[in-house]
């Protein structure tokens, strides 16, 4: 049931009066169909993990420092054209060094929780020799959990946000499965260090974007691959590497720790161009196959791919002169072990987009790729609000969409939000950042509240501007600014870490009728007590 606390009298006589709230819209503009877009008020569960997120790529800098070795993310930021400006992380945020402002930040915003990933490079320098565990990088990790916990905020750890030591790119990295091995073992040396204080482990985060960008077009590290192929084959390993962690969580810490296992997928919204246009209503579904269920399929599901997968890559690798299929084959026993390897279902969510089918020319010379196999073109429309960047559109009910989509496909599981944002200006009043978060926040209650979705969590990108992969540092997704040409890295709140804290201190939304000033509120009352006597007593 939906709550109606503390002002709960006073919107009780307003519901009487005017026989429903008055609509009120977000996007006023733009989305303003009363049955959909309206403001819902209500509070979230009373256990919802409020939090936000960051990368340890993204915030930590130190890149040589304590021993740590290089990363993909390195060599790729140091060699590559692919980035804006040549910017890279080897200072970026300075979190290495400031861990005490990092922590205050989250305390100044209430949160609950802290999404953080730990760099894999940072404690195991050549990815894999257990022998050469660098002390100053557990120390670090140590130092920043425990000051966490100290502060009564959880952390939420993902162990490969995509800097893979370069000592295992060197070997094929992804694509390699040899690199599962040594995953495993830096899997372990995490467990055995920070399971004890750490409840929520995240393995991979979106492994869709480092397997096609990083392993097929080359916009991300380590930028090498064939298109047709790479994502396929890192994809293929991701998974096998996700369950071989879950399954040592399982045999060997569940039961001294008792934490959660999972892991982040990306899934924003693909709605058919044209609803009514059965191709694309098809191109739609085959496009979230394509993006989710490539993962979420075998884990949450069978063990195996979605068929429109299966039956897609075959077609046209056979087409394309390959003997077999572009997209390998789980054996059986590997479909067992990858089986429902997932505590909780984590999504990251941006935007929406409109799929229809991609018309090949009769002349197309193909390139095989993802988006080839998907079938599938992307558009936006043009009313929905640009960000900042341009790249994202905001579709605020395109997550509700989403989140009912994840309980029907599969079995109404938890879910964990674990990237949701927008990049804006820079300015310290970032009035859009706000109503991005309101809105996309208020989505998500109505998916718990009228759809009965599953959502256990909700955590913001990000915590504060960072260092933005290939788009460098001209993204501006924070909650807070940071001020890269200060030695310190200074950290300054912006209205949106302003009303995040707000929202996560009401637990939701207050309806705007305990807005309204006391008196307001009192001449209201009277004049509804009135209304009520006349009605209701003496008619
Ligand atoms: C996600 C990345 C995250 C951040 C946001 C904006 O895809 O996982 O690190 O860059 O985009």
């Amino acid at each position: 049931m939906r709550k109606l606390e503390g002002c709960s009298l006073i919107t009780f006589y307003i519901l009487l009066v005017t026989g429903k709230l008055s609509a009120e819209f977000v996007y006023p503009n733009v989305f303003n169909d009363t049955k959909r877009d309206s403001v819902l008020f209500g509070q979230f569960p009373e256990d919802f993990m409020w939090g936000v997120a960051s990368s340890a790529y993204q915030v930590e800098g130190a890149w040589n420092e304590g021993g740590r070795g290089e990363s993909i993310w390195d060599s790729f930021t140091h060699n590559s054209d692919e980035i804006y400006r040549h910017d890279n992380g080897d200072i970026a945020c300075d979190s290495y060094h400031n861990v005490d402002r990092d922590i205050r930040m989250l305390k100044e915003m209430g949160l609950t929780h802290y999404r953080l990933s730990i760099s894999w490079s940072r404690l195991i320098p050549d990815g894999r020799s257990i022998n050469k565990i660098s002390i100053p990088g557990i120390n670090y990790y140590n130092y920043l959990i425990d000051n966490l916990v100290e502060a009564n905020i959880i952390p939420i750890v993902t162990l490969y946000n995509w800097d893979l030591p370069q000592a295992l790119e060197k070997e094929g990295g992804w694509i390699n499965n040899a690199t599962l091995s040594a995953f495993l073992t830096y899997a372990v040396v995490c467990f055995q260090n920070f399971a004890d204080r750490v409840p929520y482990w995240i393995t991979f985060n979106e492994p869709y974007m480092f397997c096609v960008h990083g392993y097929g077009n080359g916009s991300l590290a380590p930028g090498t691959g064939d298109p047709g192929s790479g994502p396929y084959q890192c994809a293929n390993n991701v998974i096998r590497a996700h369950a071989l962690a879950y399954h040592t969580y399982d045999d060997h810490f569940r039961r001294r720790f008792n934490g959660k296992v999972g892991l982040n997928l990306n899934f924003d919204w693909y709605e058919p161009k044209n609803v009514l246009n059965i191709s694309d209503v098809t191109a739609a579904e085959t496009a979230r196959q394509f993006l989710l269920g490539w993962f979420a399929h075998p884990i949450f599901l069978n063990g195996d791919y979605p068929d429109v997968m299966k039956t897609l890559i075959r077609e046209q690798s056979l087409q394309q002169g390959y003997n077999i299929s572009r997209l390998p084959e789980f054996t059986t026993e590997q479909k067992d072990r990858i089986i429902k390897t997932s505590d909780f279902f984590g999504i990251s969510h941006y935007t929406t987009k409109l799929a229809s089918v991609l018309m090949h020319p009769d002349d197309d010379i193909v390139t095989p790729s993802w988006s080839h196999d998907a079938n599938l073109q992307e558009s936006v429309n043009a009313s929905w609000p640009k960000t900042n960047s341009l790249s994202n559109r905001v579709v605020p009910w395109g997550i509700r969409k989403a989140l009912q989509w994840i309980k029907k496909e599969y079995n109404n599981p938890a879910i964990l939000i674990t990237g949701n944002g927008v990049d804006t200006s820079g300015a310290i009043d970032d009035q859009d950042r706000v109503n991005y978060i309101k809105a996309y926040t208020n989505e998500v209650l109505k998916a718990i509240e009228d759809d009965g979705v599953n959502v256990v969590g909700y955590t913001v990108w990000s915590l504060m501007d960072s260092f933005e992969w290939d788009f460098g540092y001209s993204l501006k997704y924070g909650l807070y600014r940071v001020d890269f040409s200060s030695d310190d890295r200074a950290r300054t709140p912006r209205s949106s870490a302003q009303f995040y804290a707000q929202l996560v201190e009401e637990n939701g939304f207050k309806s705007s009728a305990c807005l309204i000033t006391s008196s307001k509120k009192l001449t209201l009352l009277i004049i509804t007590s009135i209304y009520l006597y006349h009605v209701l007593i003496d008619p």
